[in-house]
C-alpha cells in the first residue's frame, strides 16, 4: 500500500465482521467467520476472511459497514402471481366450511375472481396494489422476484399486468424476471373453447415479447387448467421466438406436466406434488429444477408429498418460493416460505436456503446471483441471526437487517 489515496475508493462497499453463507460449493453453507466481503459497479469484487483484508478498511472502500450476524445470497422468489387487484379472503372463509379449490374454481370463484378486478383496476392501480407485497418480500430479503401475469387473460390486461410487473422492479430498484402466464384460466368470454382460446395466448406472445415484455412462459397444467396438449403448444410458440419455458405441473393431479416442462428443457417444474417418479427422471436429464411451493400446500391443507427423496436421489435441484397469489398461498416472506418447506417436505434448513437462493436462481435461468461469489451480482443480505439455520426457525418477526441488491442498500 504505497499511499491511502491510491486505495481509497477501490471499491463502492465494504462490509465486515459478519459471517458469511456463501453457498458457493455443492454442499454447506461455505462458512467464512469474521468476514470482509467487498462490491464495485453492482458485483461482488472480493470474499475473505476480515484479516486478510491486508488494509485499513477504510481506506478500501468508499463505504465501510461493520456488521455482525449472518450473511447470505439475497433471496430469489422464483415464482409469484403478486401482481393481482382484490384479494380472496372470502374464498379462505368457504374452504375453512368444506369448499374445495376445485369446487370453487368450477363455480366461478377462483382465479377468474382475481381476473375479474384485475381486469377492472387500471396500471396505476394495479401498482398501487402491488407494491406492498413487493415490500413485504424485499423487507425479509428478497432481491430478485419473478412476477407472472395470468389474471387478465386478454391482450390488454395481460399486457397491463406485465407492465405492472416491470414497474414494481424499476420502483423498488429489485429485478424482475416476468412470466407470460396467459394459459393461467379460460376466460369467461372463451367458455368451451380452450382450444381458441390458447391460439389467441400463442398469438399474443409475439406481440408483448416484442414489447419486451417476457423472459419466459409458463402455463397451469391441471385438470381445472389446461391439457398437456395445449400447454405443448403453448410450449411450441415459446420455443418459436427462444423463450425458456416452466410449469404449473402436477398439483392436483398427475398429468405428466413435470416431464412435459423437461421435454422442453424447462427451467422449472413448479408444484409438482403428484409428479411421478419417470417425471422425476425426465427433471434430471434435461436439468430443470423442481420449485416447491409450500404456502400453497399450507393454505389448501394438502396431504400428498412431492417425491422429495427421488428429487435428491435423481439429483434434481429443489427451490422453494412464496407462490404469493390470492388465492392458495397469500403468502408475503421468503422466510416464511424456507420455513414451511422444512416443516412440511422435511427439508433440511440448509436446502431450503439453496432453494431459496442458488436452486431458485437456476430456476430462472439466472448464473449471476445466488451464491456469494467474486463477480456475481452484490444482491445480499445480512441477518440478525446467530446461525443460518435460525432463518427456518423463526416463524415471522424481522430478522433482515440490510438488504442490499445490486450493491444498492434497499433496506
Ligand atoms: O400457483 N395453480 C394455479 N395458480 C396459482 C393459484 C392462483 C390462484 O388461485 O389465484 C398457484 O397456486
Ligand atoms: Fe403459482
Amino acid at each position: 500500500m504505497s499511499t491511502a489515496p491510491l486505495s481509497a475508493g477501490r471499491y463502492d462497499g465494504l462490509i465486515v465482521g459478519a459471517s458469511l453463507a456463501t453457498l458457493d460449493a455443492a454442499q454447506g453453507y461455505g462458512e467464512i467467520a469474521d468476514a470482509a466481503l467487498a462490491w464495485r459497479d453492482g458485483r461482488i469484487a472480493h470474499i475473505g476472511p476480515r484479516s486478510a483484508l491486508g488494509a485499513d478498511p477504510a481506506s478500501l472502500a468508499a463505504t465501510v459497514i461493520e456488521a455482525d450476524g449472518w450473511i447470505t445470497p439475497g433471496l430469489v422468489d422464483c415464482h409469484t402471481h403478486l401482481v393481482f387487484a382484490g384479494d380472496r379472503a372470502r374464498e379462505f372463509e368457504l374452504r375453512l366450511q368444506g369448499a374445495s379449490y376445485e369446487e370453487i374454481a368450477r363455480a366461478g370463484g377462483g382465479i377468474v375472481s382475481s381476473v375479474r378486478a384485475t381486469r377492472a383496476a387500471d396500471e396505476a392501480e394495479l401498482l398501487r396494489q402491488s407494491l406492498p407485497r413487493a415490500r413485504a418480500l424485499l423487507a425479509d430479503g428478497a432481491t430478485t422476484l419473478e412476477i407472472k401475469s395470468g389474471y387478465g387473460l386478454d391482450f390488454d390486461n395481460e399486457r397491463k399486468m406485465l407492465r405492472v410487473a416491470r414497474a414494481v422492479g424499476d420502483t423498488l430498484g429489485v429485478q424482475v424476471r416476468t412470466t407470460y402466464l396467459a394459459a393461467h384460466a379460460l376466460p369467461p368470454e372463451y367458455a368451451g373453447r380452450a382450444d381458441d382460446y390458447i391460439d389467441a395466448v400463442c398469438e399474443w406472445m409475439p406481440r408483448l415479447h416484442a414489447e419486451g415484455l417476457i423472459d419466459a412462459v409458463d402455463a397451469f397444467c391441471e385438470g381445472i387448467g389446461f391439457s398437456p396438449e395445449q400447454t405443448r403448444r403453448v410450449f411450441e410458440a415459446a420455443r418459436a421466438l427462444g423463450l425458456p419455458v416452466k410449469l404449473h405441473a402436477d398439483q392436483l393431479s398427475d398429468l405428466g406436466g413435470a416431464a412435459l416442462a423437461a421435454s422442453f428443457d424447462g427451467l422449472s417444474a413448479d408444484h409438482v406434488e403428484h409428479t411421478s417418479l419417470d417425471s422425476v427422471r425426465a427433471m434430471a436429464a434435461h436439468g430443470t429444477v423442481a420449485v416447491l411451493l409450500p404456502g400453497a400446500f399450507h393454505v389448501l391443507r394438502e396431504t400428498k408429498l412431492p417425491p422429495l427423496d427421488a428429487f435428491r436421489e435423481h439429483g434434481v435441484a429443489m427451490a422453494v418460493a412464496t407462490d404469493c397469489n390470492p388465492g392458495t398461498s397469500p403468502l408475503l416472506s421468503m422466510r416464511q416460505a424456507m420455513q414451511l418447506s422444512c416443516t412440511h417436505f422435511r427439508l433440511t434448513p440448509e436446502e431450503a436456503l439453496r432453494g431459496a437462493t442458488v436452486h431458485a436462481a437456476r430456476a430462472l435461468g439466472l448464473a449471476d446471483r445466488g451464491v456469494l461469489r467474486v463477480g456475481a451480482r452484490a444482491d445480499f443480505v445480512q441477518w440478525r441471526i446467530g446461525h443460518p439455520s435460525e432463518l427456518c426457525y423463526w416463524l415471522g418477526g424481522g430478522l433482515a437487517q440490510r438488504v442490499f441488491a445490486g450493491g444498492r442498500l434497499l433496506v
